[in-house]
């Protein structure tokens, strides 16, 4: 049995100790927000957080969690208004959206360690998240203004 923080819960998981953490999410707890893409690390898809650093869940095995704090799409804000999900509402990133979580999880990540990012920044944060429908620039954008309504700078809300 592997004890975790899952959202904020405590949860203990009957799971092979080598099982994704993705697998964990998405099948041991329907939390499906978290998205498989290539299963390799390479497209960041699957990114969550664990002790708020970002991760690519399809590489980690469950038992890495034990004991820690894992954060998914579903529990970044309580009411989906994380600063992040407000400027990709206003900014209408998404696109198919497949991608989306994971570019969300890793651009929250981005601004809670740099509350007012360079373009370079941004660059390489989110340099590991691949996205077929080519919203980069519209992610670019939104997260100057996550960051703007994260500083108290410019109103949230969706618009
Ligand atoms: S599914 Fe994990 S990085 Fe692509
Ligand atoms: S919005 Fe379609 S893959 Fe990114």
């Amino acid at each position: 049995m592997i004890a975790l923080t899952v959202n904020g819960q405590p949860r203990t998981l009957d799971a092979d100790p080598d099982m994704p953490l993705l697998w964990a999410l998405r099948e041991l707890l329907q939390l499906t927000g978290t998205k498989y893409g290539c299963g390799v690390a390479l497209c960041g898809a699957c990114t969550v957080h664990l002790d708020g650093a970002p991760v690519r869940a399809c590489i980690v095995p469950v038992s890495a969690a034990a004991g820690r704090r894992v954060t998914t799409i579903e529990g970044l804000a309580p009411a989906s208004d994380h600063p992040v999900q407000q400027a990709w509402v206003a900014a209408q990133v998404p696109q198919c959206g497949y991608c989306q979580p994971g570019q969300i999880m890793s651009a929250a990540a981005l601004l809670a360690r740099r509350p007012r990012p360079t373009d370079t920044d941004i660059d390489e944060a989110m340099g590991g998240n691949i996205c077929r429908c080519g919203t980069y620039q519209r992610i670019r954008k939104a997260i100057h203004l996550a960051a703007a309504i994260q500083r108290g700078e410019k109103p949230g809300g969706t618009r």
